[in-house]
This record gives C-alpha cells, structure tokens and sequence, in this order.
C-alpha cells in the first residue's frame, strides 16, 4: 500500500522521533555519495540524529558489504568535517552498510531490503535515495517497482530533473506511475544550505527589512556563485548537462525564488511552494540577447569532451521578475567552472539617494550603492554596506559596514551540511525545502528560448570571472566580485 499520509502535516514528524529506515542509496559508489552522502549520514549518526537504520548500496561496481564499508570509511574520513573517523564511531555506524551490485537485479535488492527490515522489526520506513544521473533515474524507478520496495517509501530524486519541458513532463509522469507525489522528494542541496534558509529568516522574522524588499528601495539583485573547481572525473555528465542546467535552472533559481517571494502565509511546505512557484509564474522567459555563454580555455582538450562541444561552463544572465514588486529590478545571475574564486554570494543593491549636500570630492557614492550581501557559505555571513563619515575634520565620507559572521553564534558546530538537513527532512516527510513538479517545469519552460536559441558559447581564460561580455550585460551596474574590501575577520 502506498503511503498517503497528508505531505503538509509535518507538524506531528518534525520534533519526534524518526521511524526506522532502510535507506537504499543508488550510485553509491559515485561522486556525490563519496563527498556528501556517506560523511553526511555519518555526521547525522554522530549527532543523533539518524534513527534506527540499515544503509543498502548499490551501484553498477561490484562491491561487497566489507568493500563498501571500507569505501564510505575513507570518504568520510576524506570529506567529513571532522576528517578522522574513530573506531569507536565506526562501529556504531560501518556494520549498518551492506552493498548489492546493481547487475544482481531487483530480486536481489528486494532480499537484502527485507533481510535488513527483519533485522530492524516492525515496518520500517524506506527511503531510496537516486544518486544517479538523469538518464538512468527511470531505470532506478523501474527496478524499484519491479523489486516491490514503492510500500512505506519514499524517494529522493537528483537535479537536474530532465534537460528540458519535454523530458522534465515525460520524467513526473513516469514517476508518477509508481509513486504518489507526496512520495517524491526533488532535492535541491542549495535549499538546504544553513544561509539559505537564514534568508526566510531574515526577511520575515524582522519588521526592518521587508518594508525596504521591494523596487521602490532595491535597484538590482546578484546572485553570484563562481568556482574554482574544474570538472575532473564529471565531464561525461557535464558535456551533456552545462552550467545552465547544472546550476542555473536548480540552486540558482531556487535561490532567487528565496529572495523575490511574498511572505508565505505559514512555514509548511505548501504555502512556502505556492509563494516561490509564484516567482517563477511571474519571471519573464529568458531571453538568449540577456545571456553570456562561456567555456574556459582548454575545456574542449579535456579528454572526454567533443573538438567542437559547444557546451557552456559559465553563464551569467539577466531574470526579470514581472509583478508589482520587482517590476523593473534586474535579477544578475552568475556562475562558472575554473574561476578566480569559489563564492555563493547574494548581493542586493539599493537605490542611491536622489540629492546629495555632500561636496563631490567627499566620496559619496564613490563605492557604488549601499549593499546587503549574504555568503551563503557554510560559515555563513551577513553585510550591510553604507557611507559614514570618515572621523576628524571635513566631511570625507568613507564606505563601511555592519557585518555579522554565523560563527559569532557560537553555534557553527551545530550547522549541518545541506545534504544532511535535506536526507533527515526527507525521513521525517517534510517537502519544504523541496522543489515541486510545478515549479521545475515552469522553469524548463522560461528556458526554451534559451535551449532553442543558446547565445553563441565565449571562451574565457581560467582563473578569470567569464568572458568580457559579462561587463555589457550588467551595464550601467557592476559586478560585486571580486569584492573592492574584503569581509572583515574578528579572529
Ligand atoms: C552541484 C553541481 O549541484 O553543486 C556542481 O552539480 C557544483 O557542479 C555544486 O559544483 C556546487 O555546490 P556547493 O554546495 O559546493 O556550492
């Protein structure tokens, strides 16, 4: 029997206890289950905060339970936060992994999911997370209902979802012939970030900002994620997928979708999904004239990547948000493989005032507009930049700013990494800081122009910020990045 119970009552999971779990992690020999999954189900381990569980990998190498265990032992020891895993942590948690070659097939899934549900008593709950790329995500759904593991489930699904309108409908319907929406969790790691959420916090926890969040008082928006990193071992997924897909059409989005909504009338997942699927029904369709393509130099010597591959590994565009509170607020998003420097910064620039008393050589508006910057980094961090008067005599005005850093709480321990938050809110059924089916294909939608047309790809030299073009399309404004000061330190 599929589970029905009411996805938007989360009020009764969220603060007790989670039920037993058998979690089957899909591509557990990957990428993204070395660097997040297995530390991060770890970590969840040690903070007491994963219930009774067994963890079932499967992937298409042919491991076995000691392998596996000795493969999640060196990620988590590579990739924790802690960085060394005891003996003591180790054997709480290695003994509950086993491994299943995928090639073994769903009778064999199903027999290792029961021997572990027999092991835990009762009706334990299942998760299957699908670490897996977005053409073998239909395969994974296959075989779990070949393998009859849809009962007491639910299941976490990777971005990008689909490519495009076409394939992201095709995808929720095939879903949707296996489990039941309330079951389908779409994670969107950037939605779990600590300062991602800070935003809901910021923004409706407060009476000063709201009043001020609007296009009588902001004059652009940034939102910046450069990184450094090249692509390594995921050009295969890469050459396929581009930083627009990659990036763009999920964490980017989503986090715009943060930053431009109306207060939602609760914080339950329904009313928190209407208010940001509204930013996306509101958005303007991405025109192709507003958007810089950009491959780094080298990017097609890579082995693995087409002599004439036209993919982007950089994007920088201009989204408009048609309603009455951000018509005529131009939204800049930016992001880019093998640039000057990894950042996630959400950059908000006010309005200058329309007179000055102040001399011209004082220095007013010297430093471009006030700013409100979020770091939406693990140690997250907060600035408000304004003129003030530089002390002594005169009136030389210098650019200056309150600045706030998570770790001034005294609570960064506490934080968990967005995996973490996301696979424990998954457990206990909480869709908040999930994405939706409507909103993921509204997206796709505002990208066909953009898919159809793409603005011709410009190389850029690693280690800059994006082709020059970039310069143009944020014109008569100027990109917050590289920072003219950096963030104070109180270390
Ligand atoms: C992933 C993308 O979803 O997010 C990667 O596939 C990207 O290309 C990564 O590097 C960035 O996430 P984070 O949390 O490291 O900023």
């Amino acid at each position: 029997m599929t589970d029905h119970s009411d996805p938007n009552d989360v009020s009764s999971t969220l603060m007790s206890p989670l039920k037993p779990h058998v979690i089957v992690l899909f591509g557990a020999s990957g990428d993204l289950a070395r660097r997040k999954l297995l530390p991060g189900l770890l970590h969840l381990s040690q903070a007491g905060l994963l219930p009774d569980c067994r963890i079932i990998g499967t992937s298409l190498d042919n491991l076995d339970d000691e392998q596996f265990r000795n493969f999640a032992r060196k990620a988590s020891e590579e990739f924790s936060s802690a960085h060394h895993v005891s003996d003591r942590v180790w054997e709480q948690f290695g003994p509950r992994l086993r491994f299943v070659p995928q090639d073994d097939g769903p009778a064999a899934l199903k027999l290792a999911v029961t021997a572990a549900e027999r092991e835990l008593g009762g009706e334990p709950r299942r998760l299957h997370y699908l670490s897996v790329p977005p053409n073998a995500a239909r395969a994974v759904v296959k075989t779990l209902g070949e393998a009859d593991l849809v009962d007491r489930s639910r299941i976490i699904m990777e971005k990008p979802f689909g490519t495009d309108l076409a394939s992201a409908r095709k995808l929720n319907a095939y879903l949707h012939e296996t489990f039941a929406e309330e079951q389908i969790f779409r994670i969107d790691h950037f939605l779990g970030k600590e300062a991602a959420q800070n935003i809901l916090a910021f923004r409706f926890a407060n009476g000063l900002f709201e009043p001020i969040w609007n296009r009588n008082h902001i004059q652009h928006v940034q939102i910046d994620v450069p990184e450094v990193l090249s692509l390594e071992q995921r050009v295969g997924f890469y050459e396929q997928t581009g930083a627009y897909r990659d990036m763009v059409v999920t964490h980017l989005f989503q986090v715009l979708a943060f930053m431009a909504m109306e207060p939602p009338t609760a914080l339950e997942p329904r009313a928190i999904s209407e208010e940001k699927n509204k930013v996306f029904r509101s958005m303007r369709m991405i025109e192709p004239s507003h958007v810089v393509r950009g491959q780094y130099l080298g990017y097609r010597d890579e082995p693995g990547v087409a002599a004439d591959s036209d993919t982007e590994t950089f994007i920088a565009l201009k989204a408009e948000i048609d309603n009455w509170r951000w018509a005529g607020v131009p939204f800049f998003l930016r992001t880019g493989k093998r640039m000057a420097e990894g950042a996630r910064i959400i950059s908000i620039a006010f309005h200058e005032p329309p007179k000055s008393m102040f001399p011209p050589n004082s220095g007013v508006g010297q430093h471009g507009p006030d700013h409100l910057t979020f770091d939406l980094a693990d140690a997250s961090k907060l600035s408000l930049s304004f003129y003030g008067k530089r002390p002594g005599p005169g009136m030389k005005l210098d650019k200056l700013s309150l600045q706030f850093a998570l770790h001034e709480t005294g609570r960064q321990t506490d934080v968990l990494e967005a995996y973490e938050r996301l696979i424990h809110d998954a457990m206990s059924g909480d869709h908040t800081l999930f994405t939706t089916s409507e909103g993921i294909e509204r997206l796709w939608e505002l990208s066909t122009s953009l898919i159809d047309s793409p603005s011709p790809v410009r190389s850029y030299a690693p280690g800059s910020w994006g082709p020059n073009a970039i310069h143009q399309l944020i014109a008569p404004h100027a990109w917050r990045l590289p920072f003219e000061r950096g963030w104070r330190s109180k270390e």
